[in-house]
Order: C-alpha cells, then sequence, then structure tokens
C-alpha cells in the first residue's frame, strides 16, 4: 500500500506555497443528531437516530451530540433509549444542547440521569443583534446569562457524581460577536467552571452563519486562542456553517490558527448549507499524511446510512464519496491513471496523477467510464440519464427512480448501462 505524506511546499523562485500545515488531527465531535436532524425536512426518529449513531461510534466518534432534549420530545426519548438500552460504549461521550435557561438546564440533567458520560453543552447568541433586538439584553445581562448557566450546570453535576461529567458552553453567533465581549463571557464561564489542565473545559467558538472569508474566523480562532485567560484548561472548539460554501476551509485555517477540536456533520449536512463536512475535513488530513483517527475505510456503507437517515442524497461529486470521483472520462485522463496504477515508485508514496488518494483506501475502485450497478447511488443515475438523454431528474424521483432500479438488479443482477436505464425510465413514467 502506499503512503501518504505531509505536503511539501515547492519553491518558485523567491516565492513559496503556503507552509502552514495540520500535524495532528482535532478532536472530533459530530453534531449530525442534532445539528444535522434539527435540519431535516423531517427530523429522524428513533430507528433512524439509532443506526446514524451506531454509525458514528463505528467510524470512530468519541464525541456525539445525541439531541436537544429540553426542546423535544423526541431528542429526550431518544437520549433515554440510549442510556436504558446501555448504547454507549466505553470512551464514548454523549453531548446534549441546552440554551442556558434554567428549566430548560434543568429538563436537560433529567434526560441524561444515569448515562456514563456526558458533555453538558450551554450556549446563548452574544452577537449585538441579538443582544439588542431578540433578549432585550444589555452586554452584561447576556454575561450573567452564561454565568448563571454556568453555576447552575455545575451544581446539578456535583450532585449526580454516578456520571462523568464535561461542561461546554458556546457563545452562539460568536463570529459576528465583538471579540473582547465574546472573551469576557468565555473566560467568565470558565472561571465558573475552574477550568484547569487536570479539569479542561470545552470552548466552542460557532460561525453560526458564515459570514466572511475562512481567514478572518481564523484569525478571530487566533485571537481567542491567544488571548483566553485559562487556555491551558480550555479545548478549544470551532463550529463552522457552511454558508459561503468554505466551512471547510475556515475549519482548516482555524486549526492551523490554535484550534483543538472540530464539531460538524457527515457529508455536511446541517442547517441551510450544512455544518463542517467532517469526512471531507477528515480525509483531506488523511491526504497530506495525517491518519485522523476515524475510519472510512467503508465509505460507501457510511454514505448509505447517512443518505437513509437524511433522506438527503448526496451529490456525485461529493469530495471523496461522490459517485462520480473516482471516474475519468476522459481518455487522456484514463491514460495517466493507468500510467500511475501500473509503476510502483521505490519511496511507496503515492503517486497517481488526477486522484488525490488510493480509492480503494475507501473501499471503492478507479472506475475508467460511469456504470451503474448495485453499488451506485441515485446521483450516479440521475447523472448518466442527464449525461446520456438530457432528463433531469428532481431529487424526489431520484429516491424513487433508483429503488426501482435496485428491484431491477437484484432481479437480474449485474450493471445497467444507459440503454437499460433509460428503457426502465421509460417503462415506469412516460408509457400510458
Ligand atoms: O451554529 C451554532 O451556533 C450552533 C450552536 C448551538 C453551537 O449550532
Ligand atoms: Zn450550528
Amino acid at each position: 500500500t502506499r503512503k501518504y505524506q505531509p505536503f511539501r511546499p515547492i519553491r518558485l523562485r523567491d516565492r513559496r506555497w503556503p507552509d502552514h500545515t495540520i500535524t495532528r488531527p482535532p478532536v472530533w465531535m459530530s453534531t449530525d443528531l442534532r445539528d444535522g436532524n434539527q435540519a431535516l425536512f423531517e427530523p429522524m426518529d428513533v430507528e433512524r437516530k439509532r443506526a446514524l449513531y451506531d454509525c458514528l461510534v463505528d467510524v470512530g466518534f468519541r464525541e456525539i451530540e445525541v439531541g436537544f432534549p429540553s426542546a423535544s420530545q423526541a431528542d429526550y426519548d431518544f437520549v433515554r433509549h440510549l442510556i436504558d438500552s446501555d448504547a454507549i460504549p466505553e470512551g464514548v461521550w454523549i453531548e446534549v444542547l441546552t440554551q442556558a435557561r434554567p428549566d430548560l438546564i434543568k429538563r436537560t440533567f433529567e434526560a441524561v440521569a444515569g448515562a456514563p458520560r456526558v458533555i453538558v453543552h450551554v450556549y446563548n447568541a452574544t452577537s449585538p443583534v441579538f443582544r439588542e433586538v431578540v433578549f432585550r439584553q444589555s452586554a452584561e445581562g447576556v454575561q450573567t446569562m452564561a454565568v448563571e448557566a454556568a453555576r447552575q450546570i455545575r451544581g446539578l453535576a456535583a450532585e449526580r457524581p454516578e456520571t462523568a461529567w464535561r461542561f461546554q458552553y458556546s457563545p452562539e453567533t460568536f463570529s459576528t460577536t465583538e471579540p473582547e465581549f465574546a472573551l469576557s463571557v468565555v473566560d467568565a464561564v470558565t472561571a465558573v467552571w475552574d477550568a484547569s489542565a487536570d479539569a479542561p473545559v470545552i470552548i466552542n467558538l460557532p460561525a453560526t452563519v458564515e459570514m466572511a472569508s475562512p481567514n478572518v474566523y481564523a484569525d478571530q480562532i487566533e485571537w481567542m486562542h491567544r488571548h483566553l485567560a485559562r487556555r491551558e484548561g480550555i479545548v478549544l472548539s470551532v463550529h463552522p456553517h457552511n454558508d459561503r460554501g468554505t466551512g471547510v476551509a475556515a475549519a482548516e485555517l482555524a486549526l492551523m490558527a490554535g484550534a483543538d477540536r472540530v464539531e460538524g456533520c457527515l457529508f455536511g449536512n446541517g442547517e441551510r448549507t450544512g455544518n463542517v463536512d467532517l469526512v471531507t475535513l477528515a480525509l483531506n488530513l488523511y491526504t497530506q499524511g495525517v491518519h485522523p483517527g476515524l475510519d472510512f475505510s467503508r465509505i460507501n456503507d457510511v454514505l448509505r446510512t447517512v443518505e437513509h437517515c437524511t433522506e438527503i442524497p448526496v451529490h456525485p461529486r461529493h469530495p471523496y464519496v461522490g459517485d462520480l470521483v473516482f471516474t475519468a472520462f476522459s481518455g487522456s485522463h484514463q491514460d495517466a491513471i493507468r500510467k500511475g496504477f501500473a509503476v510502483q515508485p521505490e519511496d511507496g508514496l503515492w503517486s497517481v496523477p488526477y486522484l488525490t488518494i488510493d480509492p480503494r483506501d475507501l473501499g471503492r475502485s478507479y472506475e475508467s467510464v460511469i456504470r451503474v450497478n448495485s453499488q451506485s447511488g441515485k446521483g450516479g443515475m440521475a447523472y448518466l440519464m442527464e449525461q446520456a438523454y438530457g432528463v433531469t431528474l428532481p431529487r424526489r424521483l431520484q429516491v424513487e427512480f433508483s429503488r426501482v432500479v435496485q428491484a431491477h438488479m437484484d432481479a437480474g443482477g449485474g450493471e445497467v448501462a444507459a440503454e437499460a436505464l433509460w428503457e426502465i425510465f421509460e417503462r415506469e413514467y412516460l408509457r400510458l
């Protein structure tokens, strides 16, 4: 097997490519079951949430935000289901979100009673527009809200020593908050929790809505990293959303700027344009020679689970996982790739043109033509219909059509070529 190496800058006379690299993986936190779930047409039921939870555990997530139990009875029931069915393996921490309100915090602690390991994640928005328009509170009032919530959480946790607790605070809308004010709130909260290297707490700084280019977010993270009063007692976490399409870039730059931890979702599910895509982020690291500590060696299984649970198809050009990303149509690309596969470089380093990663590392294979077979998702079928016949299938129809094609393949096996696909489509939808 070939190996990957850290990105080596290429010298161009007196200019250099950026020489910053990420040298170790972050702590990963999946919020698929919370931020991801709250953004769905239909929130997941217990069966789907459980399937996705099991998948996240298998992939290797050790921190999983499983819901917002004080806001939703379904989330409350799911948290209870996990605890009552003993579904939290050694080393895994479930995380629950709560607003900084006394009644909601109390209900959150009821939801997690008896759990072995819990991260209590409390948040309140801190930006001027929230203070002035939504809360109608002064800055001091908003800070007090956070501090009182932190005190209440500390007290309730102390009453329940049978659970191992970690505390997390998020100044929601951090990236549009004045940095000095965000710092003041965070310092006050970490003082209440007595954050120290021996008992660290998580401070999560969200780009709740991605409003600026990724370097700006990274600058904000770096500023906090340099100014936090108890930096050694803090796991500094980022929570990028993807409104400008640069969530992954924002997370990468934030890690270079001092962050320790990243919150996001598989394939970038989440509110609006999504949370940062943890799969792309992890595999970007992998291709730079840093093992992410997450296992995507059977990425199609992960994809199928996520599509089943979210009912949202993943785009065929999605990095690393899309149906088309290891397919070359052009003859010259196919030729270069074939030559790359044929040689075994002496240093054993990956050197196949046009492919950033060996598809086999993800349990996939390189395809020189597009194929539709039992491994293909709806994206491949939709793409083939579009390319070969100029027919664009709406999303819902893609889902339905892929089921029809799957049934056809189950009956007959093998691949379905473009012509056969068209015949099925015609038979199902065009003949009266
Ligand atoms: O995007 C956001 O700010 C959030 C917080 C609740 C962490 O999801
Ligand atoms: Zn979010």
